[in-house]
């Protein structure tokens, strides 16, 4: 595996590739077997696999949560390496963002609901990132999770509006066995929570109402964001603690 710090380095890496297929998964890293999947996705996909680590400030409203992002450079690694991924991207934030963030990609509509109606400017960031590194991959594939369903569709709508060549594959949420889905922020919960945590699953996945979920979900100890039902499906945000956890599930 070769790791990328550079985009001009990978402009030349991709030349020599003569046409071979490029799978992408873009991560903030600390991964888990979430992430994982979508990697084995790609390998078993394409001729060539690139993964991305970059712990993307624009999409972070709030610094102490981009402060508190857990990295595991050297664990990630390994675990790439083993997959049989072939290159990895580290892009610098000096040469990813060389205007500044001057210039950015926004939805005005489904950016601004569920987790864009509490996180102002979030999509953007993510948008923009992943443009960029669309742009400068020219993968064939790339792979996101259906735990972020909201950020899947956004990438799929951009993808199809500026008219990119790459086709974006969504995976299925990776739960823990508790029906927890895994995410890097579950390591951030306190021993407590960490118990609690595999109640937002359970409590969104029974049938009841709206009002009554949200009641169980308050009496568990969740603070929630917001848990509404929309295209068939439920999706929530709740804190425990300080830590945010979103989840959806098809009703
Ligand atoms: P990150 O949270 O690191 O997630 C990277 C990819 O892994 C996303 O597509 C996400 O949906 C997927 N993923 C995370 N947890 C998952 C789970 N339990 N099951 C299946 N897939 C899962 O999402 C981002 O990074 C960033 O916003 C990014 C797209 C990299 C742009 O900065």
């Amino acid at each position: 595996m070769q790791e990328v710090k550079s985009i001009s380095q990978w402009r030349k890496i991709f030349q020599e590739l003569h046409g071979k297929s490029v799978g992408f998964v873009p991560t903030m890293g600390y991964l888990h077997q979430g992430h994982i999947s979508l990697v084995e996705r790609s390998v078993a996909e394409n001729e060539i696999t690139a993964v991305s680590i970059f712990v993307n400030p624009t999409q972070f409203n709030n610094q102490e949560d981009l402060q508190g992002y857990p990295v595991s450079i050297a664990d990630d690694k390994k675990k790439l390496l083993e997959l049989g991924v072939d290159y990895l991207l580290l892009p610098e934030y000096q040469e990813l963002y060389c205007d500044g963030y001057r210039y950015k990609v926004s939805e005005n509509q489904y950016s601004q609901d569920l987790c864009g109606g509490t996180r102002p400017g979030h999509f953007d960031g993510v948008l923009t990132v992943v443009m960029k590194l669309l742009n400068i991959t020219k993968a064939k594939k790339a792979y996101f999770g259906q735990k972020d369903w909201q950020q899947f569709q956004l990438v799929k709508g951009m993808v199809k509006a500026f008219f990119l060549d790459t086709q974006i594959v969504g995976c299925p949420t990776v739960r823990e066995s508790s029906g927890l889905a895994l995410s890097s922020r579950n390591n951030l919960l306190s021993e407590k929570d960490k118990k609690i945590a595999p109640f937002l699953h359970e409590i969104i996945s029974k049938k009841l109402s709206i009002d009554e979920k949200s009641k169980l979900l308050a009496e568990k100890g969740f603070k929630v964001d917001y848990l509404t039902e929309k295209d068939g499906r439920i999706f929530v945000a709740a804190f425990l603690g300080k830590v945010r956890l979103i989840d959806n599930v098809p009703i």
